[in-house]
Order: C-alpha cells, then structure tokens, then sequence
C-alpha cells in the first residue's frame, strides 16, 4: 500500500512527526509544509505555504495526492483545515473546527468538562470587567487570569499581583470580542498526557512534564515550553488510566453526543493537585516541545496509527509500543524570547552537536539561508532548535541532551540549564 503524508507546520513538533512517519515502513513519502531547514535536510518541503489558509491546506494536499494529512498546529484547525480536507474526501488527523474549540475557546473547553464531569479548576468566564475583578476576590491569590480565545501561549497571567491580574483582564477584553477567564489557581506538578483519538476510542501516548518558564529554577516569563522529558518516574503508576477514565473517555464520549465528534490527539494537561488530579486546560494538538521527548522512544510505527484514527477505528491498537529508557528534550531559544526574540543569526555546531550518540537535533525556527551563495543554517523564530537526547535513564538521557547543546553556537541562544534534572535525581536515588 502506498502512504504519502503531508505534514503542516514548521516547529521542533513537526522536525519530530516527520522524523517518526520516514521510520514507519508502511509510509512512503513524507511531505512537510511550510517546514524549516532541518526538515528540508530531511525530506520535501512546501514552503510557501500558508497554514492558517484551509483551502491553501487542502489544494496543497490535492496537489500532492496526499493519503494522510496530519496538521501540527492548532491554527490551521481552529480555523478548518480538516473539515476542507474531508470535505474533499482526504484522510486528516487532526479535529474538526467545532471539536478544536477545546482549545480555541477556554470557555467551551470548561462546559464541555462540565458536562462530563471532568476534574478542573473552578471557574469563571465573563466578558465584563466587574465580573471578572469579583472572580479574582473569591478564589483569592494566586490569581489566574486566561484569554478565552488562541493567544499562542501568551494568554495565561498566573501573579500573585492583583493589579497585574487586572491588567490582563482589561487585556484580554479589550480585544474584539474579547473574554476571560478566572481560576482557582491549581498547586502540585503539571503532567502533559497525550492521547490519540478515532472519535470514539482514546489511546495514550507516555506521560511527559514541560518547562513553561523561560529560565532555570521556573524563573522568567511564561514561554511555549523551553524542554520537556519522559517518563515521569515520580508519577502515580496508575496515572495514565486515571486519565484516560477520568478525563479523556468522558471528554471524548461528551463531544460524540455533542454530534462534533474528536478525532485527532487530545493534550490534557493536567495538574497532580493535592485534592487530586484536575485539567489544567486541553490542546487539540501534540504539544511542543513534549512531542519531541516523546516520539523519540515510540516503537509503534506512527503512520499506521494516525491513519486508523483518521479513518474512525483504532480497534486493532489495544496499545503503543515504547522503547525503554528516557528522552529529554533543551529548547535553545534566540535572544530575546519569548518577548521580543532576534532572529537571523548563523547557527554553528549542528553537525558535531547531531554526532553525539543517542542525539538528535531537531529544528524549529531555522531557515536555510542561501544569501551568500553557501547554505548557511540562521534562526527564523523565537524557539530555534530543540536537542533531544535518549538513555537508560533520565541522567543519561540529560547528558546527552547537554553534551550536544554545548556543541551548538547561536550568539546570544539561551536555554534553561535544568530540565529534567530533578526527575533525574529522584529517579536515581529511587533505584
Ligand atoms: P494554559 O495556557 O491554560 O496551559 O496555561 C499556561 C500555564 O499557566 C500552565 O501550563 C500552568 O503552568 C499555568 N496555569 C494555567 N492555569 C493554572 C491554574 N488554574 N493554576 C495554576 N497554574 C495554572
Ligand atoms: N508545550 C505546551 C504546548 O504545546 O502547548
């Protein structure tokens, strides 16, 4: 059988999906758009493409007589990317624009886990400031204050400050049609759980842990995520099937009865609180950079997987196949992210830095610069590469990561000294 798959993005999320599908044996082709320089070394690319354009999304996929389509970023299926690609009778993974309101709209997200009873902060979402102000004086500090709609990231305000949770309240009001909303702030360590869809069935991926804050020791601004590792050796053996019979089936079979069934992958991110576990908020998408953590280590071929959820039956997969052992994933960011990053600059090291053993290094904001008549590889985006290393354990796996970054020059790159290094250190004195 012939497989040919058009991979939409151009992140660390993409360089990591691609990688997976090329080692899946039933996928033939591999197509990436708009992709970036790593992708490119890598296999085709498209990258003139416009992803927050569904019918440029799906004349591409015409174009390319793409059997599986499989849509990265969340942007493309908020907007319907994958209702214009069924609509012309071509295999997507990736949900509806009815059903990606999971995560296009914070308050849909919480009536949905309402309706299914699933485990969240307590909310309230309102479009009047007086509303929101009184929110904030009922759960009290720490306050969480969210844009209700997409706001790549930078939608969340998590202060002990009122007068700054004030403030992005006016924020995200001021926005057209702008809402928002307050939450009881939810302690305990965040978990992101993966879990592919065929709109009926749930299969989970292997937990992994982000690091949403820019510099070591959580200091610094909120970013995308500047690395992620699994597994999670201090997590409760029984946390994946809590999930998935606490958060994900009833989210999955709420939206089913909704007539705008889930079919595509569902991120929970969730919060091990001390009453519990609760959803922190839900991505219609792998997570970035987590995705790269975790392919490393899935044996399942990917392209088979995606294609059964695609087509609505994942019956013949009772579960995936993992390696054993650990991956970790460093963001190396440009200068100046997540505020303001400067982009343009060569990048040096990246074939010593691929050499290391148990290495990867996957691109992300990374452009082939072809100015001076020499292919030079120069940042593009806030977020440039992401060094994903593989071990025995969670310190091997580090020490790879590391080992590699230290070979990788960006003048003035950044990333956080200490991912994974305290999981690494409870899982060594554990064995
Ligand atoms: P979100 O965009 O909802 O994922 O929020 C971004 C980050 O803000 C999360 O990963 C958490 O670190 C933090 N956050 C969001 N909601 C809460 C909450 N209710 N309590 C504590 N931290 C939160
Ligand atoms: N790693 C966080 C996200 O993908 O939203």
């Amino acid at each position: 059988m012939r497989v040919k798959v058009l991979v939409v993005g151009s992140g660390g999320r993409e360089h990591a999906l691609v990688r997976a599908l090329l080692r899946d044996p039933s996928v033939t082709e591999v197509v990436c758009a708009p992709g970036n320089a790593g992708i490119a070394a890598e296999t085709p690319v498209h990258g003139e493409l416009d992803v927050t354009d569904p019918t440029a999304v799906a004349d591409l996929a015409d174009a390319l007589d793409s059997d599986l389509v499989v849509v990265g970023p969340e942007v493309p299926l908020v907007a319907g990317a994958a209702d214009e690609l069924r609509r012309r009778g071509r295999r997507c993974f990736g949900p509806s624009a009815e059903a990606a309101r999971l995560e296009g709209s914070k308050t849909f997200a919480k009536e949905v886990m309402r309706a299914a009873g699933v485990p969240t902060a307590e909310s309230v979402s309102t479009t009047a400031a007086d509303t929101a102000a009184a929110a904030l004086d009922r759960f009290g500090p720490t306050y969480v204050v969210k844009d209700d709609g997409l706001a790549a990231g930078k939608g969340v305000v998590v202060t002990d400050d009122r007068a700054e949770a004030i403030a992005h309240v006016h924020a995200c009001l001021a926005k057209p049609h702008g809402a928002v909303v307050i939450e009881e702030f939810l302690d305990g360590p965040e978990v992101s759980l993966f879990l592919i869809s065929d709109g009926v069935r749930v299969l989970p991926l292997q937990p992994a842990q982000d690091f949403k804050r820019a510099r070591d020791g959580d200091a610094g601004p909120n970013t995308g995520g500047m690395g992620a590792y699994t597994p999670l050796p201090w997590a409760p053996p029984d946390l994946v099937e809590e999930v998935v019979r606490t958060v994900a089936q009833p989210t999955i079979d709420e939206m089913a009865r909704r007539g705008t069934p889930f079919n595509g992958l569902l991120y929970a991110g969730l919060a091990l609180t001390s009453r519990g576990l609760r959803v922190v908020e839900f991505n219609v998408r792998f997570g970035d950079p987590e995705t790269q953590a975790v392919l490393e280590l899935l044996e399942t071929p990917l392209g088979a997987v995606l294609a059964a959820a695609a087509d609505g039956d994942l019956s013949e997969f009772d579960s995936l196949q993992w390696r054993s052992g650990a991956s970790v994933v460093v963001v190396l960011a440009a200068p100046g992210y997540p505020a303001s990053p400067t982009t343009g600059a060569e990048i040096g090291g990246l074939d010593e830095a691929a050499g290391v053993l148990g290495a990867v290094v996957l691109h992300a904001g990374t452009a082939d610069s072809a100015a001076t008549g020499e292919h030079r590889v120069v940042s593009s985006g806030g977020r440039v590469l992401g060094v994903v290393g593989a071990g025995a354990d969670l310190t091997a796996a580090r020490d790879v990561a590391y080992d590699a970054l230290n070979r990788i020059h960006l003048d003035g790159g950044h990333y956080r000294t200490d991912i994974a290094a305290t999981a690494a250190d409870l899982e060594a004195a554990g064995s």
